[in-house]
């Protein structure tokens, strides 16, 4: 089904980086953010998911954000997730850096992963920092406070926000330093995230996407890979023979 040379390729090679998006968790029910079915067709995202609103009503905002937990936390990792684990198996340098905030490469067993926009289970509080795991909490309407009186917010990356700098630090080397880099369901438009391809590509990295529809990207990568993640990379591995 794929190009011998491609298949070839990607067995021989040592250092590979691979950048998800929403598209590799939609299979297992979350749902994308732009698209069709997107997120964002149904809530304006600077409206939820931005400090200055948090500040205002954060029992709004946590309350959008205990649905997306209770959602997040329903679902399960599909054969696009257990692909990834088996190529971190296979590849002796392998870098999984994911815009997901849903946690689903964890449960997979994926475990070189740079989080970029953070993780939805997880939560700190604005005055201590102190951190608390979702079940460390009430999920009720309310907004939880830390026990120094602070508000509680979960931590992940809101709209105006930076990134974590070390993890995106390390997800740039990835993308330089690696002969292999795939970009999986992602729209490939939000910044600093959508640079990973292009400076892997600079850097003569061979590129695969896999995504159901065309993106921005699609035009300049080697090899475009139509379908969903969790049916192509299923097959991709089998073909390679891991
Ligand atoms: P998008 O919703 O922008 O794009 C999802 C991509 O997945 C689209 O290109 C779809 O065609 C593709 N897709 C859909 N189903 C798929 C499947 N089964 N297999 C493979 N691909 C599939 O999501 P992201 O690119 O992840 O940021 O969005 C990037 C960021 O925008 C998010 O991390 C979020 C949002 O604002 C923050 O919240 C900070």
């Amino acid at each position: 089904m794929f190009d011998s040379g491609l298949i070839a390729y990607l067995k021989k090679a040592l250092k590979v980086a691979v950048l998800t998006g929403a598209g590799v968790s939609a299979e297992s029910g979350v749902p994308t953010f732009r698209g069709k079915e997107g997120l964002w067709k149904k809530f304006k995202p600077e409206e939820l998911a931005n400090f200055d609103s948090f500040m205002k009503n954060p029992d709004i905002v946590w309350e959008w954000y205990a649905f997306r937990k209770k959602m997040m936390s329903e679902v399960h990792p599909n054969p696009g997730h257990h692909s990834l684990v088996k190529m971190e198996e296979y590849y002796p340098d392998f870098t999984l850096i994911t815009q997901n905030i849903d946690n689903l490469h964890r449960i997979a067993g994926s475990k070189n992963i740079l989080e970029l926009h953070g993780n939805i289970r997880r939560n700190y509080c604005l005055d201590c920092g102190r951190q608390y795991d979702d079940e460390q909490l009430q999920m009720g309407k309310t907004a939880p406070r830390c026990e120094c009186g602070g508000l509680i917010r979960p931590d992940v990356v809101w709209f105006g926000e930076m990134l974590p700098q070390d993890i995106l630090n390390a997800a740039f080397r990835a993308a330089e330093e690696c002969e292999v880099f795939f970009s999986l369901g992602t729209s490939a438009l939000v910044s600093p995230a959508s640079m990973l391809p292009m400076i892997a590509k600079t850097a003569n990295a061979l590129l695969i996407e896999i995504n159901p529809e065309e993106t921005e990207l699609t035009k300049a990568v080697d090899h475009h890979l139509q379908g969903p993640s969790g049916e192509i990379l299923p097959q991709l591995i089998q073909e390679m023979g891991i």
